[in-house]
């Protein structure tokens, strides 16, 4: 019998309003933000540019909230030490990304952080599976990388029931999260699949509702699918 996890919720703030991110820190966390996820892109492992360590300090000090920094960034080891510097607790590079994931991993430790891998679309959970008693997180992306608002691949929610059973067969607690198109027509869904934490851009930074509406309604889709 599995016990119900409480799943968390992790905001991307690609589709927030970046003249405002001090405040839109601040409204996601007074709505129930659980951490942050935030996605630094390269214009080289993926097509798009987003921000860097400046930003990430932002965050940390407008919210007391854990961080973690998703790099969607060639050679990401070399990017370690500035995100730690600026204050992310956790550093999730792609698989895809390296040669060498475990000496990433190591390198991830080796500056402070906890380390996390993500997989893309196309990479199957095998892949990583050796890897998992070093790593706090598995991120498992449910659209291609490279920019907010694309519509979740749910398929891919079967990579999350393998490595759930796999994790929990090892006694492990490496955490599974999902990035990507997270709504609340579909949160309860991952719930269901073994997530332990939930990415959510546009469903909480969108035109129609204040980060703490959203936050609210996607815990309302929770609890309703329970
Ligand atoms: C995309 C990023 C995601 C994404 C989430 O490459 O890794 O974190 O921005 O945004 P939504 O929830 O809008 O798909
Ligand atoms: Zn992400």
């Amino acid at each position: 019998m599995s016990v119900a996890r409480r799943l968390l919720i992790a905001p991307s703030i690609l589709t927030a309003d970046f003249g405002a991110l001090a405040e839109a820190a601040r409204a996601a966390e007074a709505g129930g933000a659980d951490l942050w996820h935030l996605d630094v892109m390269d214009g080289h492992f993926v097509p798009a540019i987003t921000f860097g360590a400046s930003v990430v300090e932002v965050f940390r000090r407008a919210s007391t909230l854990p961080i973690e920094v998703h790099l969607m960034v060639s050679n990401p080891a070399d990017q370690f030490e500035a995100f730690a510097h600026a204050g992310a607790e956790r550093l999730i590079f792609h698989f895809e990304a390296t040669g060498e994931p475990a000496t990433a991993i190591e390198a991830a430790r080796g500056v402070g952080c906890e380390a996390g891998i993500a997989i893309n679309p196309e990479t199957p959970p095998a892949a990583i599976r050796g890897l998992l008693p070093d790593l706090t997180e598995v991120n498992v992306m449910l659209i291609q990388p490279g920019r907010g608002g694309q519509q979740m691949m749910p398929e891919h929610l079967a990579k999350v029931r393998t490595l759930r059973t796999w994790i929990d067969e090892a006694g492990l607690d490496t955490r599974i999260e999902v990035d990507g198109g997270v709504k609340a027509r579909n949160i309860a869904e991952c719930a269901a699949a073994g997530v332990d934490i939930a990415v959510a851009g546009s469903a909480v930074f969108n035109e129609s509702q204040t980060p703490a509406e959203a936050l609210a309604e996607l815990r309302a889709a929770l609890a309703a699918g329970r």
